[in-house]
């Protein structure tokens, strides 16, 4: 922190995305304890899969439509973006919201879990439980998301989650904290950024559009046989 630059109060993250993500840590940890677990935790596996659901919908609308630095506009880096940033040679606005590497990951996280959700959907543990999707396709379908789902997504989710975390330590370790602004909202910059709104209007909106999306998974959930 240099002595004569003002600093910048500015709000990156919105109260959604800050309490989309420490939901998301929840159940996607829930998650991995019940499927390790399989037997009767698996009731709460399926119960937390169409809450990982409802979550991930919830960012994609969000990423359209929610604050400033959320929207997946602010954080699509073309090749040359991410290679001047491992040059060293990033653009001040790379430290508002997610860097072109961070981007990167986020994009990763995102999209494995959406697979992972939606093999799940169409898994079978050949035991007792089922996703809800399963008596829609063939059986190979069935054996195919089973297979990814429980020998392959888990492990690439899991790699990923253990890079987010070392790149948070990493940063930390070169004075820069990005937990806090994932848990308070805002960052401090030595220059002028605009913020994410985050007020009344924009959190009633977020709550409508996570109802709608609660309401679609718990839809997907009733189409199949599961025990609930
Ligand atoms: C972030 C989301 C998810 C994660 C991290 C996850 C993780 C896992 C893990 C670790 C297993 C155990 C695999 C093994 O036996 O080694 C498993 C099994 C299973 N999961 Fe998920 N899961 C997720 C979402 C879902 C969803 C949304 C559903 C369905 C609604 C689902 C349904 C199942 C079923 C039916 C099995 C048993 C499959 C088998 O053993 O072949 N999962 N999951
Ligand atoms: C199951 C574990 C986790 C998953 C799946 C996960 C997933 C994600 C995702 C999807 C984002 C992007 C947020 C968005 O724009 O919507 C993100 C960002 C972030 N996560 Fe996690 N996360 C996990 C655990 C953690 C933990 C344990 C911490 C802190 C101790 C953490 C700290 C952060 C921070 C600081 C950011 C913002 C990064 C940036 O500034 O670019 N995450 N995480």
């Amino acid at each position: 922190m240099s002595n004569n630059t003002s600093l910048n109060k500015v709000r990156v993250w919105d109260l959604p995305t800050r309490l989309f993500h420490w939901a998301l840590v929840i159940c996607v940890t829930g998650q991995a304890i019940t499927g390790m677990a399989g037997g009767d935790a698996m009731v709460w596996h399926l119960r937390l899969g169409h809450s990982v659901l409802a979550l991930l919908l919830f960012r994609i609308i969000w990423g359209l439509v929610g604050g400033r630095w959320s929207r997946f506009s602010a954080f699509i880096y073309g090749p040359t973006s991410i290679i001047n940033y491992l040059k060293g040679q990033g653009k001040p606005e790379h430290g508002v919201g997610h860097s072109p590497i961070g981007a990167a990951s986020v994009f990763a996280m995102l999209g494995f879990l959406l697979a992972q959700v939606g093999s799940g959907l169409f898994s079978d543990d050949e035991i007792a439980f089922s996703g809800p999707l399963t008596r829609f396709v063939s059986n190979a379908t069935v054996s195919l998301a089973s297979h990814y789902h429980a020998s392959i997504g888990k492990w690439v989710l899991l790699a990923l989650v253990l890079l987010h975390l070392a790149a948070i330590i990493f940063y930390l370790h070169r004075k820069r904290n990005l937990v806090g602004p994932m848990l308070h909202g805002d960052k401090l910059l030595d220059f002028d950024a605009p913020a994410s709104r985050d007020d009344t209007v924009s959190r009633t909106a977020a709550l409508l559009i996570l109802a709608a999306c609660a309401a679609l998974a718990y839809w997907v959930s009733s189409l199949g046989e599961a025990a609930f």
